[in-house]
């Protein structure tokens, strides 16, 4: 197994998303529900630390996607492994994302969704690696800007494995 180096610290993690929290709280009309919908398996640590940092009028759901074999690039092809259970028409959508490499998974699913009538969306992504993007893709909420490397943890895997890590590590070869 490859050793990791910490690019980004449990603690600075952590304090963003209060940040990025009270910054979406303060966004939409007050009591009005937003939804968020992670996209699994790597928001699914995003989701949970950014829920609990929101008030309770949050509600959630969650939808999986494959887009990298166990590879490291991705194929543009985006398949649907699990789809959502709720409905989304006429409500405030906001899309959990780990991370947007490519842009090519998001632009799939912000169609797919936007097709739903949701009364408005938006995205929120731990990450995003905008040196690599292939598609004009809008992001409303971004944890962190990163370059262009292949980074592991808080969610994120390489071949499965290191989603376990409290922080994002870098794995060294
Ligand atoms: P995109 O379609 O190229 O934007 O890639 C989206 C998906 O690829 C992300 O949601 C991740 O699951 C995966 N991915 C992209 N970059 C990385 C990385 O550096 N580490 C781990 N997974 C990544
Ligand atoms: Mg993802």
């Amino acid at each position: 197994m490859a050793t990791t180096s910490v690019l980004i610290s449990e603690a600075d993690i952590q304090q963003r998303i209060k940040t990025l929290a009270a910054e979406i709280e303060k966004d939409y009309p007050a009591n009005e529900e937003i939804h968020l919908v992670a996209v699994l398996k790597g928001g699914f640590m995003f989701m949970a630390d950014l829920v609990r940092a929101m008030s309770d009028r949050v509600t959630m759901d969650f939808m999986a996607v494959s887009s990298y074999g166990k590879g490291t690039t991705s194929s543009g092809q985006v398949r649907v492994l699990k789809d959502l259970d709720s409905n989304l028409e006429g409500r405030h959508v906001i899309v959990v994302e780990d991370i947007v490499d490519t842009g090519l998974t998001l632009h799939y699913l912000q169609d797919l969704l936007k097709a739903r009538a949701p009364r408005s969306m938006k995205t929120a992504c731990l990450l995003s690696k905008p040196s690599r993007r292939q598609v004009d893709v809008r992001i409303d909420y971004i944890g962190f800007t990163i370059e262009d490397r292949f980074v592991v943890g808080y969610g994120l895997d390489y071949a499965e494995k290191y989603r376990n890590l409290p922080h994002i590590a870098v794995l060294e070869q």
